[in-house]
């Protein structure tokens, strides 16, 4: 589930908490899970993967992660990112575009602070993405940091949040004669100018 309880009465996010209550009403599993898109430039490639999104906090779109690994590296490059929902039990899609930043230390840290000890101790140890001979050989670098670590409330450095405001919406709903709705918000001169797609 995602923390909505502070979101912002912004048009978009009124349609966002409205297809997600539905969403949720309809017991989407992983209704957090929302894929993120960021550019590579040593390689000129984009890049994708799944997280799981906290919180809305007013504008404030926030999820966690290692701030060492390649989507770090991305975002760091190029802070345009795009994010996309798919609720499979209610057919809708949400496509977003948003720039992103760190989150401040003291979010990070009270966040760290209230997860799980087995979370942590993975989040403290793990080098994300970085390659490693077998999968055995990480679950032995995990066992040796459960009995080694003595305080697994305390953030480290690499850890910590990463907080979005997206600048575009488009929300996709699927019709059952096919006739999709598609409908937009734009963040333009500080309003949202809404439109309709051709589906
Ligand atoms: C449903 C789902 C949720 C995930 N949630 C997170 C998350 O919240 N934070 C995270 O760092 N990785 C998460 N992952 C793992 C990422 O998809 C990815 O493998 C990892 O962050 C490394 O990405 P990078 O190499 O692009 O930096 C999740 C994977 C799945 C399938």
């Amino acid at each position: 589930m995602i923390n909505i309880s502070d979101i912002s009465n912004q048009l978009p996010y009124l349609k966002f908490k409205k297809l997600y209550k539905e969403a949720l009403t309809a017991q989407q599993p992983n209704i957090e899970a929302v894929c993120i898109s960021s550019f590579d430039n040593k390689n000129r490639e984009s890049n994708s993967r799944f997280v799981n999104l906290k919180y809305i906090i007013n504008d404030e779109w926030i999820f966690f992660s290692n701030y060492l690994g390649p989507k770090s590296k991305e975002f760091n490059y190029c802070p345009n990112i795009s994010a996309v929902f798919f609720w499979h039990q209610t057919n809708t899609q949400i496509r977003i575009k948003a720039k992103i930043q760190k989150s401040p230390k003291e979010f990070s840290d009270n966040h760290f602070k209230h997860r799980d000890k087995g979370k942590n101790i993975l989040a403290i140890s793990s080098e994300q993405s970085k390659e490693i001979d077998s999968y055995n050989d990480f679950i032995d670098v995990y066992e040796q940091a459960s009995k080694k670590i003595l305080n697994t409330q305390k953030r480290p450095a690499h850890w910590g949040g990463y907080s979005f405001r997206p600048y575009y919406f488009e929300f996709w709903q699927g019709h059952n004669l096919r006739i999709n709705k598609r409908e937009a918000f734009i963040f333009e001169k500080d309003v949202w100018k809404n439109i309709f797609l051709q589906p």
